[in-house]
């Protein structure tokens, strides 16, 4: 069987964002700045640089600001034209360029899993990525081209892992390896997926990190899905049921530089860390935080 390269992606952005209140009152999460730039072309950015020409962002109807960043403004374009503004142009036009851009609305959100349901339609039979807009992966480091080197090869699901401290296991879904298969190799053979399992008895220290290669039995999986954990569908249940069924499960373990914007302390971290590799405002940044001495409390 010949496997088609993979150039669509879904990006999941129902969520209320509860832990960004109040913004997220007005504003969606997805489009909180990193310096001036929205956290998710970040990860579109990303999905774009290795072949990905197709996004479908499945959001909740409150989030039409997502829309309207993706989407072309010929107003203000026109009027940074008339003054002649290249560069400001240059950066309006930046994320809409990125790919095709579409939206599904998830009504009633029952979880990661019944989000990546709504993809069906659009995946239309080809291999699909995934990638949760709360992880950065730093560019000049590499996942889901590995991931996406890995699919062609093996096919089935390919999901991107970070080992994490056992006590944080429980945070995450996470993977038993087959015996054969090298604990500190980069690529890794899954025999079964959990979904936040208790420190305990949780089957190894590897936790799936949001980003997914998912073939078209997926939808099949997550229809027969009842809901898991939080009492959500889950994903991670969705391909624990292909990989019982003999659909191969392959793990890229990242070992680079990932940045967490799920709450406000990791998010603050990441602005930090990218600011101060920003093209514009990099190296002052890093210089003034040389000298900063942070007040206590
Ligand atoms: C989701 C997945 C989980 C994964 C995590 C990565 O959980 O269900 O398997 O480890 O993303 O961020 P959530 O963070 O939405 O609870």
């Amino acid at each position: 069987m010949t496997r088609h390269r993979v150039r669509k992606a879904l990006i999941p952005a129902a969520g209320r964002g509860t832990r960004f209140l109040p913004l997220t009152k007005a504003v969606p999460k997805e489009l909180a700045p990193i310096v001036t730039t929205p956290a998710i072309e970040l990860v579109v950015t990303e999905a774009a640089r290795v072949g990905v020409d197709e996004v479908l962002f499945v959001v909740s109807p409150d989030k039409h600001g997502i829309a309207e960043y993706f989407e072309r403004d010929t107003e203000l374009e026109a009027a940074l034209e008339q003054k002649g503004d290249a560069a400001a142009l240059e950066l309006v036009r930046r994320a809409p360029d990125l790919a095709r851009f579409t939206f599904v609305d998830q009504k009633d959100p029952r979880g990661l899993g019944h989000a990546v349901g709504h993809g069906e339609q659009f995946a239309d039979g080809e291999g699909l990525a995934v990638l949760l807009p709360d992880d950065l992966i730093d560019d000049r480091d590499q996942l889901l081209d590995t991931m996406l080197n890995v699919y062609s090869e093996h096919g089935g699901i390919v999901i991107g892992l970070i080992d994490v401290p056992r006590s944080e296991i429980s945070k995450y879904g996470s993977v038993a390896l087959t015996p054969d298969s090298d604990p500190e190799a980069e690529v890794v053979a899954i025999v079964e997926l959990v979904e936040k399992p208790p420190a305990e008895t949780a089957p190894s220290t590897l936790a799936i990190i949001g980003r997914y290669v998912l073939p078209p039995e997926i939808f099949e999986a997550l229809r027969a899905t009842q809901p898991g954990a939080k009492d959500e569908i889950q994903l991670t249940d969705a391909m624990q049921r292909l990989a019982h069924d003999g659909v191969p499960v392959h793990g890229v373990v990242f070992r680079g530089r990932r940045y967490d914007t799920g709450n406000g302390l990791d998010y603050m971290k990441a602005v930090v860390q990218l600011a101060g590799r920003h093209p514009d405002i990099g190296s002052d940044f890093r210089a003034w935080l040389r000298e900063y001495e942070p007040e206590d409390g």
